[in-house]
Formats: structure tokens, sequence, C-alpha cells
């Protein structure tokens, strides 16, 4: 370095000492930055970031006996026999450029700020006391002013390993520290090379917009999008409302899944594919839309069922009916079970009407030993908390066999001979008896048939009452024949009043006739007693 000085200031004395014309010239009339005697840039090649402050370090020396004049900082391009610019006269520098050195040997220089336009030669010149002692030390320092760029793959998807790359137009020396950002915030992860970022195995925490920057500087490059592709995961179903799905109501289904990019969705339910899109929708939902539904997610990464959700649509009793244990004909004493068949969601309470009365609950009504109080007409009400209804009537007939027979008899029955008395039999049972059979008491065989039966003998009657499911008799009525011989008898028993009537009529027109012939007698007053004794006979025997 010493060494070099030395020859530099040879050189430029040697200039001073024996001008080679030509180069007195170039150096004098153009004017042009003159070879490198006499200024030294260290280093002659700076390369800075944006925005930062750069210094550029000059030494330079002149011959003794010379005396400096002025010294500046200028750039190109270099004109003939024009005076190159002093560039703290240049409003774009004059603010940001610091000389540093002195008029001896010290030339170094500030620029702060730097910007991209800033990149350029630039060159010290000092001018001497002499005419021709002006110098310009070519080539001067070369400034390279750079921004940054982050440098990253185009796709990135989870599981890769990324590097990023802090770029820049020129190379920075090695001190410089790269500082990397994530959305802004600083990154510790550790760096491959200086201005490398890797990130291993990426997950999607690291999508981000990433940044760099050189410590100590405050220019930060523009911030890259890192997007982390990934499957479907997390996969759920979200139902719309709360709780309970009545049927009639509107149902959204809400497929939720995270990936990168955003999943093709289908819906699938037992099975088969019912619906694309995030959103399922159900705008009146009937019980048969209840069941299991699972939403499909997928991009090109890969694709994820979720949990199934179960529907369960509620709805109020239908189709109830009862069905009987029994078919056909119910006799008293028989076991029967009414059974209630009713769909609804939840199961429904069951309650058993009988005619306009409660009389029983559950879904069981047993009748274990029937009875003919238990005919009539039977319903079942099933009901849960979204309604009621009712089964149609069912009727239950219970048949017996006749019971309480009885014989109704018209009169006292006690007759004269010849006459008859009607007996009737009367029974309860179901179906009403048809079937009747009359017995003398006593008499193994039936005297007659039929509900109605005309006594005309003394006896002991009964009937006998007979449906399909028995038979029962009646207790026995007496029945009294009297014979005519008797006149007493003939009294004694209630006879026709319309013959006594007539005997009475009889006897009264004989007795008037008797009276009329007396009075004939008195008249002629003839022997009235000697005819009217031998009547008298006739009279008694009349009565
Ligand atoms: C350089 O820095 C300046 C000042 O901060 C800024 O205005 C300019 O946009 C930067 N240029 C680039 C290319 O980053
Ligand atoms: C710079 O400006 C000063 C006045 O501000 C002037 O005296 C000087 O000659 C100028 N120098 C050059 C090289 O233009
Ligand atoms: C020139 O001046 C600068 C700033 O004052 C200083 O940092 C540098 O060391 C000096 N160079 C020499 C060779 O004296
Ligand atoms: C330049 O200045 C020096 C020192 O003051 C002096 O010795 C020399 O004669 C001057 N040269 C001219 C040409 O004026
Ligand atoms: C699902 O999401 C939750 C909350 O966002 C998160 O805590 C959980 O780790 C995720 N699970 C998976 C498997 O990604
Ligand atoms: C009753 O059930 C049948 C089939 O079991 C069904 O077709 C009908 O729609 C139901 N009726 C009502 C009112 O739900
Ligand atoms: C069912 O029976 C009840 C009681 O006997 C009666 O009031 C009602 O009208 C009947 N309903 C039908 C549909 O027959
Ligand atoms: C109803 O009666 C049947 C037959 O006697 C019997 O098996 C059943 O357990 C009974 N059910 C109820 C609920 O009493
Ligand atoms: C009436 O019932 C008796 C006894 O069961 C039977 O012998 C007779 O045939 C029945 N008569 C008719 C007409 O049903
Ligand atoms: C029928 O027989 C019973 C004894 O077997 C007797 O006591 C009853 O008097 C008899 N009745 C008639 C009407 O003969």
């Amino acid at each position: 370095m010493f060494h070099a000085d030395i020859k530099d200031v040879a050189m430029v004395t040697s200039v001073r000492m024996a001008p080679p014309l030509p180069l007195i010239f170039l150096l004098m009339i153009h004017g042009v930055c003159s070879q490198k005697e006499g200024v030294i840039y260290s280093p002659s090649h700076i390369c800075a970031v944006n925005d930062s402050t750069v210094t550029m370090r000059c030494t330079y020396t002149y011959p003794t006996g010379y005396n400096i004049m002025k010294v500046f900082w200028t750039k190109g391009p270099f004109q003939k026999d024009v005076e190159p610019p002093d560039l703290s006269n240049d409003t774009e520098y004059s603010q940001r450029l610091q000389y540093l050195g002195d008029k001896q040997q010290n030339c170094t220089v500030r620029l702060s700020h730097v910007t991209l336009k800033d990149s350029h030669m630039y060159c010290f010149r000092f001018i001497t006391n002499t005419t021709t002692g002006k110098w310009t030390g070519y080539p001067g320092v070369t400034l390279t002013v750079t921004d940054l760029q982050v440098e990253s793959p185009e796709r990135v998807t989870e599981g890769d390993s990324v590097n990023l790359r802090c770029k820049s137009s020129c190379a920075l020396t090695d001190r410089a520290t790269f500082i990397w950002y994530r959305n802004s915030q600083p990154l510790t992860e550790r760096r491959d090379r200086n201005n490398e970022l890797l990130l291993q195995s990426v997950r999607r925490e690291d999508s981000g917009r990433y940044s760099c920057a050189v410590d100590g500087h405050t220019h930060i490059s523009p911030a890259v999008q890192i997007n982390v592709m990934y499957p479907p995961k997390n996969v759920s179903v979200l139902i719309s409302g709360s709780g309970v799905i009545v049927e009639g109501d509107s149902v959204t289904l809400n497929c939720i899944s995270d990936s990168n990019p955003p999943a093709e969705i289908s819906w699938i339910k037992g099975g088969t594919i019912v619906g694309s899109g995030r959103i399922f929708s159900i705008s009146k939902i009937s019980s048969d839309d209840s069941g299991e539904y699972k939403c499909k997610s997928i991009n090109e990464h890969g694709g994820k069922y979720s949990d199934a959700v179960t529907l369960n649509v509620m709805y109020s009793p239908r189709n109830v009916s009862v069905l009987i244990s029994k078919s056909g004909v119910i006799v008293e004493g028989d076991s029967v079970t009414l059974n209630c068949i009713s769909d609804s969601n939840p199961p429904a309470e069951i309650s058993w009407i009988k005619g306009r009365t409660i009389v029983g609950s559950g879904r069981i009504y047993n009748i274990s030993k029937i009875s003919s109080d238990d005919s009539g007409e039977y319903k079942c009400k099933s009901r849960n908390e979204h309604g009621e209804k009712y089964s149609d009537n069912v009727t239950l007939n219970v048949m017996y066999p006749p019971r309480i027979v009885s014989v109704l008899m018209s009169g006292s029955g006690v007759i004269v001979e010849g006459d008859s008395v009607t007996l009737n039999c009367i029974s309860d049972s179901n179906p009403p008896a048809l079937n009747f059979s009359w017995f003398k008491e006593n008499e193994t065989s039936a005297v007659g048939s039929g509900q109605s039966f005309s006594a005309l003998q003394s006896g002991r009657f009964y009937c006998q009452a007979h449906n399909q499911h028995g038979s029962q008799r009646s207790d026995a009525v007496t029945v009294t024949v009297h014979h005519r011989s008797s006149w007493h008898e003939v009294f004694g028993i209630t006879v026709e009043c319309g013959a006594i009537f007539i005997l009475v009529i009889i006897i009264i027109i004989v007795i008037l006739f008797i009276i009329k012939k007396r009075r004939s007698v008195k008249n002629e007053n003839i022997t009235v007693k000697e005819i009217s004794d031998p009547n008298e006979d006739t009279y008694t025997a009349l009565v």
C-alpha cells in the first residue's frame, strides 16, 4: 500500500515534471478522470442496500509544492471542456453527501439514503493552485445500490422443505446479516446460508407474507405470499337450529372443512350422494329424511369424510290403529288383547277409550276374562309432544249363552177346560236366542218349541232357550185347568163375562114374562097359583 502510494505520487509527479502532451491535454482540456495516480479508493466497488448510508473511503496524494485549492466528489459522464460538477452543488445529493476528508490526504465521503438511482461511478477531484494541477481519481468508486427480493418456490405443499432466498442485484459484504419477517414479525428460524431461510417440512401455519432485510438497514423487501397447500382436515358438519328437528322444519347442513385450496364438497346419505356444495338445505323435512349424513371434502391434495351427523326427524303420531288378538267371535270368558299400533317419533303415550271413558293406558290393553259388560266401541289415543291422533273405533261384541230365562204368562194360569193360556219364553243372550224348547216338568221330551207356547193342560211348564253358545232353562210356571161340570167351578174361574151377562138378560126377560103373566091372571081372577106353580121348576132349572 505504502509502496503503491509512492508509485502513485511518483506518477503524479512525473505528470507535472514531464507531461506527455496528449495526456496533459486530456487531463486539462477534457477534464476526465486521470489515471489512478494520486487517488486510492478502498474498496473500489461498493454494493449497498437501498436507503442505507455508504461511506466511500479514499486517500489521495499530490506533489509537494502544490497547494490544494478545492476538493470535491463528482460523477460521470464527463464531457469535453466541461468542468465535472461538484456533487455537493447537485440538489439530488447536496442534502445527503457529507465530505469526511480533508485537504491533505483523506478524501473519504459519506452518502446517505442511497437509492437505486445512485448507482454510478463516483470520482474524487482536487484542484491545486497551478493551472495544470487538476486531478480526478479515475476510475472511481463503483456504487451499486440494490433492493431486496424474496425468491420462493411457486407452489408449496404441506410437508415440503422450502428455501427462501433474499436476493440482491449485487453481492453484499459477508458481514451482512439477513433478517426474515413473516407477517411483519421477525423470525428466529434457522438459516441455512447467509441470505437463505430454510423451512423444513412446512405446515399450514407457515403460510404468510415473507420479507427480508439486512440487519442495520431500514430497507425491507416486498413481502412474498407463501401459500401452503394442504388436503382437507378437520371436516365437520354443523346443523342449523338447536336440537329437535320436527317434520316440516327447514334444516341446513353446513360442511366445515379446512383445506387449501378450498375443497369440493359432496353430501352422502347412506352411501348415496344426495347433494353438493358447502351448504345442504332441506326445505320441508320429512321423516324420510332421517338418517346419517356425511360430507366429503376433496381437493387435489386429498380428501376426507367427517364424522357423520344423524338427523332424527320428530313427528306426531300417525297411522294409529287397533289390532285385536282374537279374530272372529268373542265369547264371554275369552281373553282378549287390544294392541295400539302407531307410528310416531318419539314413541307415543297410549291411552284407551271405551265410549267416552278412559279405561286404560299403555300399548297393550288386556281383558283377561271378557264379560258382556266389556262390549262396546274402543279406540286408542296416541300422543307425543308433537301431537295426538285417535285410532278408528273397534267394536267388541261379546257373545254369551242365554241367561235370566223366564216364562211370561198371560193371566193367572187358571183356565177352564178347553181354553188355553199363552206362555212366552223371555231370555237375555247374545246373539238373541231363536231356538226355544218347552217342557212339562218331570217329562223328558219337549212339549213344544218357539218363543211362545199355548198350554192346554194343567201342569208345571218351563222353557229352555238356546243360542250357539249354550242354553238355559227357566223356572217352571203352573197352569191349572178346571172342568165345566161344576157351576161353582165355572164361576170360580173368571170365565166369559159375556155369557153371564146374557144369562142375566135371559133371567130378567123371564121374570118380566112371569110378572106379565101374573097380571093377566089377576085380571081374569082365575086360578093364578095353579098355573104359576108348575113353572117354578123351569125357572130353577134355567137359573
Ligand atoms: C428505496 O428506499 C426509498 C426510501 O426508503 C424508497 O422510497 C424506495 O421505494 C426504495 N426503493 C426500492 C426499489 O425499494
Ligand atoms: C458550487 O456552488 C458554489 C456556490 O454555491 C460556487 O461558488 C461554485 O463555483 C460551484 N461549483 C461548481 C463546481 O459548480
Ligand atoms: C479519513 O477520514 C475518515 C473520517 O474521518 C476516517 O474514518 C478515516 O480513517 C480517515 N482515513 C485515513 C487514511 O486517515
Ligand atoms: C502554489 O503554492 C505554493 C505554496 O504556497 C507556492 O510555493 C507555489 O509557488 C504556488 N504556485 C503557483 C503557481 O502559484
Ligand atoms: C381442528 O381444528 C381445531 C381448532 O381450529 C384445532 O385445534 C385442531 O388441531 C384441528 N385438528 C386437526 C386434525 O387439524
Ligand atoms: C300409513 O302407513 C303407510 C305405509 O305403512 C303409508 O304409506 C301411509 O302414508 C301412512 N299414512 C300416514 C298418514 O302417514
Ligand atoms: C266411536 O265410538 C264413539 C263412542 O261410541 C262414538 O261417539 C264415535 O262417534 C265413534 N266414532 C266413529 C268414527 O265411529
Ligand atoms: C296380556 O295377556 C296376555 C295373555 O294372557 C299375556 O301374555 C300378556 O303378558 C298380557 N299383557 C299385559 C300387559 O298384561
Ligand atoms: C234347538 O236346540 C236343540 C237343542 O240344542 C236342538 O236339538 C234343535 O235341533 C234346535 N232346533 C233348531 C230349529 O235349531
Ligand atoms: C216331579 O217330580 C218331583 C220328584 O222327582 C216331585 O217332587 C214333583 O212333585 C213332581 N212334580 C209334578 C208336577 O209331578
